[in-house]
């Protein structure tokens, strides 16, 4: 059995169209809450533990950085200790504005093990947590970016780039790397970058919104990564 957290936000729904998980809501399961988390695990003993909760309004963690720090930092700590406790294989759901964005246009993306420098909190609480990641001998970090469609927002920015895609693309991408791990198929390693081809946010939304607004990263109040392309593994 595999427990998902953050099974209710945007990517959660669209992976349990494709498989059967226990997933726990937050009133349910308070990933802040270390003894709560353990009855839980203690009680489901999951073989796997995919962990997609997480605080992620980017602008808003700038000032709300504590809850940020909480949810994103010492949540997926509690997390890590629980599947230790039950012997879970760990998956964490990470994110690919763990990179600066700052890479020669027309190279190949970031690679798994290119150093990671967040520039806002959000990313900064989002590596920390693969670092306790880390710490857990059976774990596996997946590093990707989607959007929620049809693009819920009047405009998209123009300067920026992304591997990353709609959820319902990725999601089926992020199930057969869980498939793999699960089946103990080859993997480019613990870290996996997963995504479909380099394209601007603005191409992006207007693939499914032909009518969306150009703007660019200095009309964001948040400081946003330029390119966080990554060089992704297709499962
Ligand atoms: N969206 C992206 O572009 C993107 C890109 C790369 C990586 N990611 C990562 O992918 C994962 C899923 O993202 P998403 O866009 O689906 O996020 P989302 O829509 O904001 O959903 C987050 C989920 O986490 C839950 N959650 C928040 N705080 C919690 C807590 N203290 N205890 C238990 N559950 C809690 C939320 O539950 P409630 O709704 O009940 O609060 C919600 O189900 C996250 O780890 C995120 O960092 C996202």
């Amino acid at each position: 059995m595999i427990l998902l957290t953050g099974g209710h936000g945007l990517l959660g729904p669209e992976l349990r169209k494709l498989r059967d998980y226990f997933a726990p809501e937050e009133h349910e399961m308070d990933i802040t809450d270390l003894p709560k988390v353990m009855e839980v695990v203690k009680a489901s003993k999951p073989d796997v533990i995919f962990h997609a909760a997480a605080y992620t309004n980017v602008a808003a963690a700038e000032d709300n950085w504590k809850r940020c720090y909480e949810v994103n930092a010492l949540g997926a700590r509690n997390m890590v200790e629980a599947a230790s406790e039950c012997g879970a294989i760990f998956i964490y759901m990470s994110t690919d504005y763990v990179f600066d964005g700052d890479q020669e246009p027309g190279g190949t993306g970031y690679k798994p093990d290119d150093l990671p420098h967040p520039i806002n909190w959000y990313s900064t609480t989002k590596l920390i947590g693969e670092v306790y990641t880390q710490g857990h001998p059976d774990h596996y970090i997946i590093r990707t970016s989607f959007k929620k469609s049809p693009w819920e927002h009047p405009k998209a920015v123009a300067d920026m780039w992304t591997t990353g895609d709609y959820v319902d693309v990725v999601a089926p991408l992020i199930e057969r790397a869980i498939g793999r791990i699960i089946d103990g198929l080859p993997l480019p390693g613990r870290i996996i970058h997963l995504g479909t081809p380099r394209k601007s946010i603005l191409e992006l939304a207007r693939r499914r919104s032909p009518d969306i607004e150009a703007i660019t990263r200095a009309d964001v109040s948040v400081r946003l990564p330029v390119d966080t392309s990554l060089d992704f593994f297709t499962p």
